[in-house]
């Protein structure tokens, strides 16, 4: 609700229509990072509201444009659940455009607002460093960086960095001057050790669950890293302002998932984890048999930590929203 708000909010108050429909008669929406819905359903709906209302408060109600929306993931995504899953009232034209959003996917300047959620926290790959032996950032006995050396969290910013870059470099081409890209980004607070934020504890315990469990070797464990990283507000601002392509309209924290003075819903959690990192786990260690057992003790290990204690009391959510210059 609140992401929707302030999509509504930005929309409303920053897409300049008539710069806009000069480009072209139907409307272009991207959303990239899709997975299989709902939630980009609702994305889409979203943003598609926002844009027919910003048309009426203008006085433009009779030309509100045919809207096309591009649902966007990797090549593997199943794209058969999205389009079978598909909300049968829906007002707009489909269609799906594999590969990784760290390229270009689309042709110059057809796409009037791009729409991100909860995807740009992977990596294009693992940083090659945390997994050679003979380099300082070697990342030993642990799958991620948060409470690993400063040589380990270099290696993540700089790949986090370069990431970055090549999206905005990328949808650049491909946005219309004065299009929309809207962020909603898992985020640590400015001034949060990474070590305290919630995905850097949550992580840790399950690198632990993994050594614990003895079924798994140390050097698989040394092998394995993941190409997960948790920006924040300064950070992103700083890598956006270098790239220079685009305004930052609005950057707003928040929290959208628990209230600070709910308790810590631990299955809910481990749920949450498992859907995030599990593919990740069985490409690595090649045994989806020992899921149950390993997210069993996760949900055991992790609900020592206490988590709402750290950032989430802070703000787990960053939202962004740039303007093509
Ligand atoms: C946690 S899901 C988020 C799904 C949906 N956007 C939402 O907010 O619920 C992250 C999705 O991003 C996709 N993704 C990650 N990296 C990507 C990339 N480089 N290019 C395209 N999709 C990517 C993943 O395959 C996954 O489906």
């Amino acid at each position: 609700m609140i992401v929707e708000t302030m999509i509504n909010e930005v929309i409303a108050e920053k897409l300049d229509i008539d710069k806009l429909s000069s480009t072209s008669n139907t409307f272009h929406i991207a959303d990239l990072g899709c997975s299989v819905g709902p939630n980009t359903y609702i994305a889409v709906q979203n943003v598609i509201e926002a844009v027919e209302s910003k048309y009426k408060s203008i006085g433009l109600a009779s030309e509100t444009p045919e809207f096309q929306v591009f649902f966007n993931d990797h090549a593997t995504n199943d794209f058969n659940t999205l389009f079978t899953s598909l909300p049968p009232e829906k007002s707009y034209f489909v269609a799906c455009v594999p590969g990784s959003f760290y390229g270009r996917l689309f042709p110059q300047s057809s796409l009037h607002i791009v729409h991100v959620s909860y995807a740009l926290h992977w990596l294009s790959k693992v940083p090659e460093e945390v997994l050679d032996i003979n380099s300082p950032a070697w990342n030993r006995g642990k799958i991620y960086y948060t409470s690993a050396s400063d040589e380990v969290f270099n290696a993540y910013a700089a790949q986090f960095a370069n990431d970055v870059n090549n999206f905005l470099n990328a949808r650049a081409e491909e946005v219309v001057s004065g299009g929309l890209v809207l962020l909603v980004m898992t985020a640590i607070p400015d001034g949060v050790h990474r070590s305290q934020s919630a995905s850097g504890m949550i992580y840790d315990a399950l690198g632990l669950c993994l050594m614990d469990m003895g079924l798994i070797s140390e050097s698989q464990v040394d092998a394995l890293n993941l190409p997960v990283y948790t920006t924040s507000p300064k950070e992103m601002a700083g890598l956006i302002q270098g790239n220079g392509h685009f305004s930052i309209e609005k950057m707003k924290l928040t929290d959208p998932l628990m209230r600070i003075d709910e308790p810590v819903d631990m299955q809910r959690c481990t749920t949450h984890i498992r859907a995030a990192v599990e593919g990740v786990l069985v490409k690595h260690f090649g045994c989806s048999e020992k899921m149950d057992e390993i997210f069993g003790r996760f949900n055991q290990k992790a609900a020592k930590y206490s988590v709402m204690d750290a950032s989430y009391k802070k703000g787990t959510l960053l939202f962004v929203a740039l303007k093509r210059k």
